[in-house]
Order: structure tokens, then C-alpha cells, then sequence
């Protein structure tokens, strides 16, 4: 590993450790909660207290890089080799419930290639991290994914975008068609986490719609360096915005797709 990839590493894991002790601190104590685009799309002051923790660190150790971040902190940086993107707190619905399942989720790419990515959940106290070419990790323990090879035999998990209520394209088609295939179902409602729970063997496989960029951008790496498959639900390149995401341990990457297509 190169110095600036030990350092931007460094840096990535430092400030999720320090969002997430925000977040151990915090839960489950009188929140404001706010909503976003609708109605079940929250933010509370946590999120933001994370975001600007990590905004401020990145802006102060490393100046010139751009930044991504959810709760629209962030800064461009045009021409910059490095961009940050961040999802402060990975499960707000979660958080705001006092439902113990959520992270920090930093994701760092170089000239546009996902690079380093680090995902922190802090009740657990698991951090996992990626960097490009260098294997996925939780704490020590390198991870490599599932060897199921059965979809009757998996576990799989999806999400719901906030639109669900209005929307037609609300993923519960496939949903259906997943839980009469697969031996289990999840919705945990944290993506970043679902990701690494792939990546760890946790589960087999993930799928998701409309996403954005700073749900995907560490744990997609870490999927891959833990040796899974992670594309488009057409099976095309993962769109960096995270509009759709099938995430497997590779051997079911086709049943998975074909589920959700209906076909
Ligand atoms: C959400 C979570 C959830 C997923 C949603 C995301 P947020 O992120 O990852 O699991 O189903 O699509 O938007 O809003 O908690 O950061
Ligand atoms: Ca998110
Ligand atoms: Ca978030």
C-alpha cells in the first residue's frame, strides 16, 4: 500500500470511529427528527452532528479533496484526484426508532475509481475496510464471501426507497418473488451494512433500488475485495449513483438477477 492510501485509509477509519461513538452516545435519547423528501425520509441532528465531524476532519487534513456527502456538506473539488463520499449515518430510520442497526459509511475514491471504503457500526464495535487490491476486512479477520451455491439454501436481504408509498417501481414484485425462492429475507435497513454483511458471508446476496452514491460507495468495495460480484439488477457496471445494486457471493449472482427480473 501506497503512503497516501495508508493515510487516506487512516484518516477514513479514524473519523467513522469518531462518528460512530456520536452515534453510541446518542441512541436512544430525545432526538429532533426532521423529515426529507417524504414523509418516512428522516434526518435527525445525529446525522448532521456526524456529517460535519467528518467534513470538517477531511477538510482540515486534507483540503484539496472533494467531498460527497448526504446531508449536503459537502464540496466539489474540480480536478481533484481524491473525492470523499459519505453517508454520515447509514439507517436514520433505525436510529430514529431505537433500532439498533446503523453506521457510518465512508467511501473514497481516486480519479473516479472506488479506492478505499470503510464502514463503522458502532454498537457492535465491527470496522470494516477495503482498499482496492488489498482484501476486505472486519478489525483483523480478512473476509471472503459465502460458497452457497443454492438460492433455496440463502440468505438475502433488500431495501425500500422513500417513495414506496407513491411509487410503482417500490421493488415489492421482486421482494415477493424472492421470499417464495430464497430460504430467508431480510430488510435490516442499513445498505452500507447489508453490504458488508454479503462481503462477511452474513448474507448471500443484496439487492436494491434507487440508491445513491453514498449508500453503495465504501461497501461496494468491500464486497468486491472479499471476492463477490457486485452490478447493476441488469447485470450491467454498478452505476455509481447507486440507482440499482445486486451485490452476491457470485455463485447465485444469475438466480438473484433472474428473480428479480421475473423471468
Ligand atoms: C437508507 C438505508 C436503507 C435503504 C434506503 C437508504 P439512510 O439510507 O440504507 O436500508 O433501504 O434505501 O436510503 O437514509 O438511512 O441513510
Ligand atoms: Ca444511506
Ligand atoms: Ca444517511
Amino acid at each position: 500500500m501506497t503512503s497516501v492510501v495508508r493515510d487516506v485509509l487512516s484518516l477514513a477509519r479514524r473519523i467513522a470511529r469518531e462518528a460512530g461513538a456520536i452515534q453510541r452516545e446518542r441512541f436512544e435519547t430525545g432526538l429532533q427528527v426532521e423529515t426529507k423528501s417524504s414523509s418516512i425520509d428522516l434526518v435527525t441532528e445525529v446525522d448532521r452532528a456526524c456529517e460535519k465531524l467528518i467534513v470538517s476532519a477531511i477538510e482540515r487534513e486534507r483540503p484539496g479533496d472533494g467531498v460527497l456527502a448526504e446531508e449536503g456538506h459537502g464540496r466539489e473539488a474540480p480536478g481533484s484526484e481524491w473525492r470523499w463520499v459519505i453517508d454520515p449515518l447509514d439507517g436514520t430510520t433505525n436510529f430514529a426508532h431505537g433500532y439498533p442497526r446503523f453506521c457510518v459509511s465512508i467511501g473514497v475514491e481516486r480519479d473516479g475509481v472506488r479506492e478505499v471504503g470503510v464502514v463503522y457500526d458502532p454498537l457492535l464495535d465491527e470496522l470494516y475496510h477495503a482498499v482496492r487490491g488489498g482484501g476486505a476486512w472486519l478489525g483483523e479477520r480478512r473476509l471472503a464471501v459465502s460458497s452457497r451455491d443454492q438460492l433455496g439454501r440463502a440468505l438475502v436481504a433488500t431495501g425500500f426507497a422513500y417513495d414506496v408509498h407513491r411509487s410503482s417501481h417500490d421493488n415489492a414484485a421482486c421482494f415477493a418473488r424472492m421470499l417464495k425462492a430464497a430460504r430467508g429475507i431480510r430488510r435490516d435497513g442499513s445498505a452500507a451494512l447489508d453490504l458488508c454483511y454479503v462481503a462477511a458471508g452474513r448474507l448471500d446476496a443484496y439487492w436494491e433500488h434507487k440508491l445513491h452514491a453514498w449508500d453503495i460507495a465504501a461497501g461496494a468495495l468491500i464486497v468486491e475485495e472479499a471476492g463477490g460480484r457486485v452490478t447493476a439488477v441488469d447485470g450491467g457496471p454498478l452505476p455509481a449513483d447507486g440507482s440499482s445494486v445486486v451485490a452476491t457471493n457470485g455463485l447465485l449472482h444469475e438466480p438473484v438477477m433472474e428473480r428479480i427480473r421475473g423471468t
